[in-house]
């Protein structure tokens, strides 16, 4: 009888033990789980790697202007140093982009849109470049900034 008695000890303890085991392998998903879905804030684009960084117009003090007049840029090439705002204003009743790329080809640098006369928009540069853009309706309006290191 004694023998049975600790042979049942025996498998309760097994027995929980194994529960144990189980409940510590479902706690490791959950776990898991909450690292991955604290990644994407790490993988979110930081300012080292977009070289314009779209700012508030109103705030901006810059350090040339660009008006959209008569579906083109004026001017068409501004100069600027690293760190310098460039702001762009709408003058046209039509809607226009002031989109990175060169040749009608966009690249994600920065994009623009002035959907009304009186609309302004405005990009601090981060890196020094030739930063060609165009409008994406009207791909024949280009227009150049250049930052200087
Ligand atoms: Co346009």
């Amino acid at each position: 009888m004694r023998v049975a008695a600790i042979s049942v000890l025996l498998t309760l303890a097994v027995l929980a033990t194994s529960c144990a085991t189980a409940e510590d392998a479902a706690d490791e998903p959950a776990a898991a789980t909450q690292e991955a879905a604290e990644e994407p804030d790490a993988d979110e684009p930081d300012s080292a790697t977009q070289p314009a960084l779209e700012v508030d117009p109103a705030d901006a003090e810059p350090a040339a202007e660009v008006d959209i007049t008569g579906f083109s840029f004026e001017p068409e090439v501004v100069e600027v140093d690293v760190g310098d705002t460039v702001r762009w204003t709408n003058g046209d009743g039509t809607r226009h982009t002031v989109t990175a790329g060169a040749d009608a080809e966009p690249t994600d640098a920065f994009h623009l849109t002035f959907a009304d006369r009186g609309d302004s928009a405005a990009l601090t540069f981060t890196e020094p470049g030739e930063y060609r853009y165009f409008c994406t309706p009207h791909p024949f309006m280009e227009g150049t900034v250049m930052v200087s290191g």
